[in-house]
C-alpha cells in the first residue's frame, strides 16, 4: 500500500509525490496503456513527427531521434518510414514488440545516465531526444538529465510533453495525481532543475492534449530561449502557481469534489438511473479510491483495452468490461473518466446522446449534460 500524497520542493519548485512506487512495479511486460488507444493522440504524434522532420531536414547534421517511453512506436513510426536514424527505448517489453512489428528500431530498457552513455557510444549524439508522458513518470530525474547531457548533440533539443501543473490546478484535475505521475511540471520548475545539469528551458508550448500539457524544449546554456519561456514563467509567478496558499486552495476544491461526486452518483441511483464508467483510465484509480466509489455506486466500467477487460479496478473492485455493442445496453449515464479525450469520445458516441444518454463529468466541474 502506498499513500498518495503531494508536496512541493521549496528550492526547485517541483510539485511531486512524496512516496514513490518502484518503477518496475508499474512499467513492465504487462503495461496496458497503448498510445494508439486514442485516434486523436495518434494524429498528435504524427503532427509532431512532421514538425521535427521539417526542422531536422534543414539542419546541417544528420538527424538522430531518440525517444524514451516509446510505447507501441506510434511516434517513431513516421521516422522509420522516412528512413531517419532513430531509437526507441521503453521498459514495457510487450509494447516494444508492437513497436518493432511496426518497423521501429526499439529496445526494452530504462532511459538513464548509463543507457544514454551506451547509446552515444554506439550510435553517436542525438539531435532530438523526445519523451511524451514519460519524463514525469521517472523518479530519478537527475539520472535522466545527466543522460540527456551525455547524449544530446551540441545544438540538440530535448523535447518532452507532460501534464501541466497550471492546468491541473486551474481545472481541478486532481485525477492527474496518481502513482505513475511522480512530478507535476511547470516552466519555472523545469528551468530551475535543468540549470543544475548545464541545460535550460529554451521553448515552451501549451498543448490541449491530455487535459492541458506543456511541451518543453530543453537545450544547452548557449542556446537562446524563445519569448514564450519568459512569458510562461512570468505568468506562473504572477498567478502564484507555486505558492503554498494557491496549492492549499486547490486541495480544498479537491475535497469538495470528493464529497460531491459520490453524492451525485447516489442521487442518480435514487432516481433509478443506470450509470457506467467510461474508460478504466489510470487516473480513474485516484477518483474511485479517493472519493470512495465502489461497485455499489458504479457497477461497471467499460474500456477498449483487452488486457483490462475482465479485471477489477484496483482497491475498489469494479468490474471492467468491453463496451456494449448494442444501444439497448447503453446506461442512462456515462461517468467520463477519459475526460482528456472528451472531444473524440463524445463525437464517436453520438448515438448514446441521441438516444437520451447523459455524460457525467467532474473536470473542471461536476456537470451532467
Ligand atoms: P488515458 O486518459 O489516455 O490515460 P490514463 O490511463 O493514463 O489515464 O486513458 C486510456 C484508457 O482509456 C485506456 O485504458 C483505453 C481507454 N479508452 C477507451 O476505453 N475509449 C476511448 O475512446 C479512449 C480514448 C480511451
Amino acid at each position: 500500500m502506498f499513500e498518495l500524497k503531494v508536496g512541493i520542493c521549496e528550492s526547485c519548485q517541483l510539485v511531486q509525490l512524496i512516496n514513490e512506487v518502484p518503477p518496475e512495479m508499474m512499467f513492465n511486460s504487462h503495461y496496458p496503456f497503448r498510445t494508439s488507444s486514442s485516434q486523436r493522440m495518434q494524429q498528435h504524434f504524427r503532427e509532431m513527427a512532421l514538425k521535427i522532420t521539417a526542422a531536422e531536414s534543414q539542419a546541417d547534421s544528420a538527424p538522430f531521434i531518440v525517444e524514451f517511453g516509446c510505447n507501441d512506436g506510434t511516434f517513431l513510426e513516421s521516422f522509420a518510414r522516412l528512413g531517419f536514424m532513430h531509437l526507441g527505448i521503453d521498459p514495457a517489453s510487450n509494447l516494444v514488440s508492437e513497436a518493432v512489428a511496426r518497423g521501429v528500431n526499439a529496445r526494452t530498457g530504462w532511459f538513464n545516465t548509463e543507457t544514454a552513455a551506451e547509446i552515444v557510444e554506439s550510435a553517436g549524439p542525438a539531435t532530438v531526444i523526445y519523451a511524451a508522458n514519460t519524463f514525469s513518470h521517472i523518479p530519478d530525474l537527475a539520472s535522466v538529465f545527466r543522460g540527456v547531457d551525455l547524449l544530446l548533440a551540441e545544438d540538440g533539443r530535448f523535447i518532452f510533453e507532460d501534464p501541466y501543473l497550471g492546468d491541473i490546478v486551474t481545472k481541478c484535475a486532481f485525477d492527474q495525481i496518481y502513482d505513475e505521475h511522480i512530478y507535476y511540471f511547470s516552466a519555472t520548475s523545469i528551468d530551475l532543475v535543468a540549470r543544475k545539469f548545464g541545460l535550460k528551458l529554451i521553448d515552451v508550448e501549451h498543448l490541449g492534449t491530455h487535459g492541458g500539457q506543456l511541451r518543453y524544449t530543453v537545450g544547452r546554456l548557449h542556446q537562446t530561449p524563445s519569448r514564450s519561456v519568459v512569458d510562461v514563467i512570468e505568468n506562473e509567478r504572477q498567478s502564484g502557481l507555486h505558492s503554498v496558499e494557491r496549492l492549499k486552495a486547490f486541495a480544498q476544491t479537491v475535497e469538495f469534489r470528493r464529497v460531491e461526486l459520490p453524492k451525485v452518483l447516489r442521487e442518480l441511483a435514487t432516481a433509478g438511473k443506470t450509470v457506467a464508467g467510461y474508460a478504466a483510465t489510470a487516473k480513474s484509480a485516484t477518483v474511485l479510491n479517493y472519493c470512495g466509489i465502489d461497485r455499489n455506486l458504479l457497477p461497471v466500467i467499460y474500456d477498449t483495452t483487452p488486457e483490462k477487460q475482465g479485471q477489477l479496478t484496483p482497491g475498489t473492485g469494479i468490474p471492467i468490461k468491453a463496451f456494449p455493442q448494442r444501444s439497448e445496453e447503453f446506461p442512462d449515464v456515462y461517468l467520463l473518466f477519459a475526460w482528456n479525450h472528451e472531444e473524440e469520445i463524445i463525437t464517436r458516441e453520438s448515438a448514446f446522446r441521441a438516444q437520451g444518454g447523459t455524460w457525467l463529468k467532474f473536470v473542471p466541474d461536476i456537470t451532467l449534460s
